[in-house]
């Protein structure tokens, strides 16, 4: 099959990135269906792409012509079978949860069309694994899209162990498609590009909290003041707790134990406050977007230790051949989130030997080893 065959998409699950996938299906010129577990749940995601599509219409970025076409284009489904019938690619966008995710995919499985794409947009789950649930493994592929999806650009085009390179190129070619910027990750591997880069970050910043180095405030003003759209611990409460901590767990198991998520943050699980979603996280977000108070910032924080792990991270990437260049990783860092800048473009900036030098001794003085410097950092030269 190929991109121009595809006329009809689903997508499972339509919370913060179901939805958001569902409207960039939308507005590619897709017919759409969207399926989660209660009607309540289907209604609200339609209402927030409803919601979404009004601020682009008073941005005129669309016409109320499109609009009404694009919500004629759109089914909603409680039932798993009939949400995929007539579809010819499907996008998972259900929690976390790595069981979760292969029952989806199996019911999926028996219920669409034989020709049919399975994507799933897991933010740092085995490909194969998820696509192990099903029989045919050469048509699951990972899609992995970034929050919010109707505004980041990055697309990472996962390869699990089987998938075929006709199901890559598809893919990668419904991104564009989807005015995306697709990155192919040729190693079906832990966090794949984006959020593995920025995995270490997550331990640091725990490490800040429990240490009482700073408060979340002191670092997300800082943050801001240097020009990120949002700090660290704002963007945990905006893609939700339950995302950083369940993906953390994942992490602890498969890559280091010093993933572990911080007893505070299971706490906040515990206690449902997930973040923007449930109107409290880290931050109160009932009354909307925190007002980040700047006069907080700590000053003597330097952002430059956030990139030097960052950095090095990113070479480990290369080292295992998980994407093409280090070009393809600044390339996906640039796109998925706010960086004005890839790593390895900031890294020829500072200097290799420098963040190098940052790296051992963040080692040293946390006690971990992640943040260790790889040779290739070392060695500089990328
Ligand atoms: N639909 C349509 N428009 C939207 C929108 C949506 N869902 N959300 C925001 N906008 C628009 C706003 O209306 C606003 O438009 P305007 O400039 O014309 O008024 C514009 O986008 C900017 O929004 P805001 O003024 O509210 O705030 P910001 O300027 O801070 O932009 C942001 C919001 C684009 C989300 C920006 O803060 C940002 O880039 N944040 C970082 C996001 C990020 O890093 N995402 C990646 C997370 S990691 C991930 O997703 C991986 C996964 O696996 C977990």
């Amino acid at each position: 099959m190929k991109v121009g065959n595809i006329n009809k998409i689903a997508v499972m699950g339509a919370g913060d990135m179901g939805h958001g996938i569902a409207e960039v299906a939308l507005l590619a010129g897709y017919k759409v269906t969207v399926r989660d577990i209660e009607q309540r749940l289907v209604d609200r995601g339609l209402s927030r792409i409803k919601e979404s599509l009004g601020k682009l219409l008073e941005k005129q970025k669309i016409t109320d012509e499109n609009k009404r076409t694009m919500l004629a284009n759109i089914e909603t489904f409680v039932d798993i079978g009939e949400s995929v019938t007539d579809v010819d690619l499907v996008i998972e966008a259900v929690p976390e949860i790595m069981d979760l995710k292969r029952q989806v995919f199996q019911a999926v499985d028996a219920a669409a069309p034989s020709h049919a794409i399975l994507a799933t947009n897991t933010s740092n789950m085995s490909v194969t694994d998820i696509a192990s649930a099903t029989k045919r493994p050469g048509q699951v592929v990972g899609m992995h899209f970034f929050n919010p999806a109707v505004l980041m650009k990055l697309v990472e085009v996962i390869k699990g162990e089987k998938t075929s390179e006709e199901t890559m190129q598809l893919t990668y070619d419904l991104a564009l498609k989807m005015n995306k910027v697709p990155v192919r990750v040729e190693k079906d591997s832990i966090g794949f590009v984006y959020n593995r880069v920025n995995a270490p970050t997550a331990i640091l910043l725990r490490q800040i909290v429990e240490k009482g180095i700073a408060a979340p405030e002191e670092i997300d003003a800082r943050m801001k003041k240097v020009g990120m759209p949002m700090g660290p611990y704002e963007l945990m409460d905006y893609v939700g707790l339950d995302v950083a901590y369940y993906g953390a767990l994942y992490f602890a198991d498969r890559l280091s134990s010093e993933y572990q998520p911080a007893s505070w943050l299971k706490a906040k699980i515990d206690a449902g406050e997930l973040g923007k979603k449930t109107g409290k996280g880290i931050y109160d977000w009932s009354k909307g977007r925190p007002e980040i108070d700047l006069s907080k910032a700590k000053e003597d924080f330097d952002p430059t230790v956030l990139i030097a792990i960052q950095v090095n991270e990113a070479t480990k990437l290369l080292e295992e051949g998980v994407v093409k260049s280090a070009d393809e990783i600044d390339k996906a860092m640039v796109n998925g989130g706010g960086a004005g800048f890839g790593p390895f473009q900031l890294a020829r900036g500072i200097g290799y030997d420098k963040l190098a030098k940052i790296c051992e001794d963040l080692a040293q003085q946390y006690g971990v080893t992640v943040f260790k410097p790889t040779e290739t950092l070392k060695q500089g030269n990328i």
